[in-house]
């Protein structure tokens, strides 16, 4: 890319940090730093020594300054107000997942962008972890075969404060939108159904629905579990889950962090009950832009825009993710499967 872009950076919160330091990297140039509490606002021009004015709505800073790009890292309820004032003055935008609240909002940021001839994605960065782009080579080189079923395991006893603990569905609405997203992209394929069942264990530090275990159909029959929690206090596992990849003829195994382990059967040569299997040779490297959570999302973003090479998380494809998040909560809610569409 050569280019330099503009970008209007809208949320100044935690999270916001890591954008600006992608932003930064990439050659984006902040034009506008807008947050309600001007404060948040104030200390990220501070920290990343940004020259750019500062404001306390985002109508004052569009009408105020030039740029080509909103940067939407507003909490999840405003993303449907902040999108489509900037898509509807003209600006590409990449927001924080997730996409909306609900497929019809996020059908209206949609329509929006097409109407406009504007990109509009979504950060969601998990699926650019070093460890998925790995796996998705080994996938790729065919050697468990077809995948049958995906296992996730997700345990972090976070104590965030703020607004997530007052969230209803918390796990499933906050988090679980990275796994499922992260399984789509390895299996290659959406949601079909989902049975899920979601509770507030005993002792929890949450509002609502701090655990959930998930059963989804997945393209071709794949099954895909997701059993998780955020208050189960011990052994946690790594942001990224624990992953058990199934296929017809071996398995791939991910502790989540460096560690993956393959095994596939070699021939058909039996050894009392289990046929012979063969270690995976590790996967090569992948590309660096593909690996960087942020950095590569807003990478592709960017592309888009200037070599019309469609970022993989632009909201035509995200919503199938946001699907399975709200199709789970459906079915927690209803007792039983319900059907996934978007
Ligand atoms: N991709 C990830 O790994 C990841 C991790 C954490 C959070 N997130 C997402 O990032 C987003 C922000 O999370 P956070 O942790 O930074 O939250 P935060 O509460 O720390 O920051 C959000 C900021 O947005 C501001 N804001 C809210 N509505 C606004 C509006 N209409 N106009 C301008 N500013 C507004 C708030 O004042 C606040 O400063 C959320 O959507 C969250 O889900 C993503």
């Amino acid at each position: 890319m050569t280019s330099k872009f503009a970008a209007i950076m809208v949320g100044c919160g935690a999270m916001s940090a890591e954008w600006i330091r992608s932003a930064k990297e990439i050659g984006v140039q902040i034009s506008a730093l807008v947050d309600l509490n001007l404060e948040f606002a104030r200390a990220r021009a501070s920290e990343f020594q940004l020259e750019a004015p500062l404001f306390d709505n985002l109508d004052d800073a569009i009408r105020t300054v030039q740029a080509e790009v909103l940067f939407d890292c507003t909490v999840p309820a405003a993303h449907i107000e902040v999108d489509s004032k900037g898509l509807m003055n003209g600006l590409h935008v990449l927001e924080e997942k997730p996409l909306a609240m609900s497929l019809t909002e996020a059908h209206r940021l949609i329509d929006l962008a097409e109407r406009n001839k504007l990109v509009h994605a979504v950060i969601q960065n998990r699926r650019f972890h070093p460890g998925v782009r790995k796996i998705r080579r080994l996938l790729d080189q065919g050697l468990i075969g077809e995948i049958t079923t995906v296992n996730i395991d997700f345990f972090v006893p976070a104590h965030f404060g703020g607004f997530r603990e007052k969230m209803d569905h918390i796990l499933l609405a906050d988090m679980a939108i990275h796994p499922f997203d992260t399984a789509r992209y390895l299996i290659g394929g959406n949601a079909e159904s989902v049975y899920c069942e979601e509770w507030n264990p005993k002792g929890s530090w949450w509002q609502h629905g701090a655990s959930a275990h998930a059963i989804f159909r997945m393209t071709g029959g794949i099954r895909c579990t997701f059993r998780g929690s955020w208050c189960s206090e011990g052994l946690r596992t790594p942001w990224d889950s624990v992953w058990r990849i199934v296929g017809t003829k071996g398995t791939i195994c991910w502790d989540g962090l460096e560690n993956i382990r393959g095994e596939y059967v070699k021939k058909e040569k039996k050894d009392g009950l289990f046929y012979d299997t063969q270690d995976f040779a590790p996967a090569e490297d992948p590309d660096p832009n593909e690996t960087r959570g942020h950095f590569s999302v807003m990478y592709q973003f960017l592309r888009d825009i200037e070599e019309g090479i469609p970022a993989e998380t632009r909201s035509t494809d995200n919503i199938q993710s946001l699907a399975m998040v709200l199709g789970a909560i459906e079915s927690a809610k209803l007792g039983q499967r319900v059907q996934i569409s978007v």
